[in-house]
């Protein structure tokens, strides 16, 4: 992804946002020293580009249904933008995270080379993005030479600009989160064996103690900086997490250690000029959202959002932005921070072999099936239970009942004959049943509705308006008996009820793209909507326009066959 460069400071980008943004311009200059940054990044409105990230993954275990979560928020978001804008330039990254103690220690277990391991790992997860149609552009290896260089570049420049300095760390360290934790986040638990262990009070995970010689980063210097930042109320959604981050942020601050010795961890990136070090995986991992942007050269920066789960939010809420700073660079515009799928209450994880496998719920539900499920019963302020059963039920009831009904109602050749979306009769429309005037009230507001919904992450809110109306077209449809109209001499009613109905079709069509792109460019093609007038704004042709010339222009049909099959229970 190349755009042309345009150079100009960050600062006019901070300037254009709100005080709090451009008091945070004034504290990024005093940070890096008064110095300017050395990257040459360009600014541009939110109207003119896109850039959003997933978090990388890490490739100690294969893909589940939590994993893709975060892909696909990113993901419908990323389709939403396009549509919104069309011909906005945009930069959807995701990728893996390779390296670290937990990858080293999963491919000794595994019996292979780190690099083979890691190959193989990183690429499921690329299969199942392609499967499910994640249409990343830009996906990124952390063991990639282009990130090893702005690593590298990076770590330097945090020490040139004295944020690193030589210390002891003791504390505890969780393998399994790649974290260092106070004592108030460790806890003590009872094995079955009686045995007592020492975990990690949030995931749960085993922690040991490290006590060793490592760079440290100075974290403490930046709580004023942090709260600046976090003091825009729009900065991290849902509001709850903004809420914990403000509360972690006004808590001890302590510094962190970015490198271990190279002895203990070797399956990472060198300190720069010192050998005997490898840098913190968290830093090395942070970096890939620079690293896809660019850096060190020119580049696009700072993101719009940033997905991420509720787990890792003190590393994208805390440690990223002022490491950011630190650097002298911009942190990111928004942080959406989902939280997550459970199986019976408890989180899914490798370790719990709790894991929902994405891949045979494609093959059980299509790919669009299982995007549908997720983003509809997926909420980003609260944990999800997945269970099959509502899976099923809702699909069958949604995609299979609801949507595929209304389309065959009004594409089959015994009401259709001629295949086409017939005009709409101005008369029939001034004088509507009122399940039709209903419908029509709620085709008109439905592209704000969702607009605003999809915007805010919210997509399960998108998706209820949105079904919301196909309901109301399927009871509209009822009312009017189109059947019973058919064998009239004078085919104006019949004709007006399926355009108005196909209006309901082709709004559900092109509003759906985000969430279900293979089924919404059926639905499309098979209401004969050309590519030309599948974007956002489309929408508001039908009824939306008080103009009535769109709504009596007859448009032909495109070829169809069945939308979405019903699925056994
Ligand atoms: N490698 C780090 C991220 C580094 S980003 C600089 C990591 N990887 S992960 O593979 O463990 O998690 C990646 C994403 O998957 C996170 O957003 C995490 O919240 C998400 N999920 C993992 N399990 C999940 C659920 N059970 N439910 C929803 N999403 C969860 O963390």
């Amino acid at each position: 992804m190349s755009f042309t460069l345009n150079f100009s400071s960050v600062r006019s980008c901070v300037n254009r946002r709100k005080n709090v943004s451009r008091s945070f311009g004034l504290v990024k200059r005093r940070l890096s020293g008064g110095k300017s940054s050395d990257v040459k990044t360009r600014s541009e409105t939110s109207a003119g580009k896109y850039f959003v990230t997933t978090p990388i993954f890490y490739v100690n275990a294969e893909p589940h249904i939590g994993h893709l979560h975060s892909a696909l928020l990113a993901d419908a978001s990323h389709r939403f933008q396009k549509l919104r804008s069309p011909g906005i330039k945009t930069i959807f990254s995701t990728g893996t995270d390779e390296h670290g103690l937990k990858i080293q220690q999963s491919s000794v277990a595994s019996g292979c080379d780190p690099m083979v391991f890691c190959n193989q790992v990183s690429q499921k997860f690329r299969t199942l993005f392609d499967l499910v149609d994640i249409g990343y552009t830009e996906y990124v290896r952390t063991v990639e030479d282009r990130h090893n260089t702005a690593v590298g570049h990076f770590f330097k420049k945090l020490k040139d600009n004295g944020h690193i300095y030589r210390g002891n760390y003791s504390g505890w360290y969780c393998v399994s989160d790649e974290a260092y934790l106070t004592e108030l986040q460790v806890r003590e638990v009872q094995l079955q064996s009686g045995e007592k262990k020492l975990v990690s009070a949030e995931s749960g995970h085993p922690v040991e103690w490290n006590s060793e010689d490592n760079y440290m980063f100075k974290l403490s210097s930046f709580r004023q900086d942090l709260q600046y930042w976090l003091k825009d109320d729009q900065r991290v959604q849902p509001e709850r997490y903004l809420q914990e981050l403000r509360g972690w942020v006004s808590e001890d601050l302590h510094d962190l250690s970015v490198s271990r010795p190279n002895k203990r961890v070797s399956w990472g990136i060198l300190v720069p000029e010192d050998s005997q070090h490898t840098i913190y995986v968290w830093v090395d991992a942070l970096v890939n959202y620079l690293t896809v942007a660019g850096y060190p050269d020119q580049m696009v920066w700072p993101p719009d959002v940033q997905v991420l789960g509720k787990d890792i939010l003190r590393f994208h809420g805390i440690y990223w932005p002022a490491l950011l700073m630190a650097a002298g660079l911009d942190p990111p515009n928004k942080l959406l921070c989902h939280s997550h799928w459970t199986i019976e209450g408890e989180k899914m994880s490798k370790s719990k072999g709790n894991v929902v496998c994405p891949k045979d719920r494609v093959e059980r539900y299509t790919s669009d099936g299982l995007r549908y499920f997720l983003l509809r019963e997926g909420t980003p302020h609260s944990d999800s239970s997945w269970s099959d059963t509502r899976a099923v039920r809702l699909l069958n009831a949604e995609l299979a009942d609801s949507l595929g009904n209304l389309l065959n109602r009004c594409t089959a050749q015994s009401l259709n004959p001629h295949q086409q979306r017939p005009p709409l009769c101005p008369q029939y429309k001034g004088n509507m049943p009122l399940a039709g005037q209903k419908l029509v009230e709620q085709l008109i507001i439905l592209p704000d509705l969702v607009e605003k919904h999809y915007t805010n992450f919210n997509f399960y809110r998108g998706i209820d308006v949105i079904m919301a109306a196909v309901r109301q077209a399927n009871l509209f449809v009822q009312e009017e008996r189109p059947w019973e109209l058919k064998n009239q001499t004078d085919r104006t009613k019949l004709d007006s009820v399926l355009r108005v109905a196909l209006e309901a079709v082709r709004t559900a069509g092109i509003a759906l793209q985000p969430i279900i792109p293979k089924l919404a460019s059926h639905l499309l093609d098979a209401t004969g909507v050309p590519d030309h007038q599948r974007c956002w704004n489309s929408m508001r042709e039908g009824f939306y326009n008080t103009n009535q010339g769109e709504l009596s222009t007859p448009y032909k049909l495109g070829s169809r066959t069945k939308l979405f099959g019903k699925i056994k229970e």
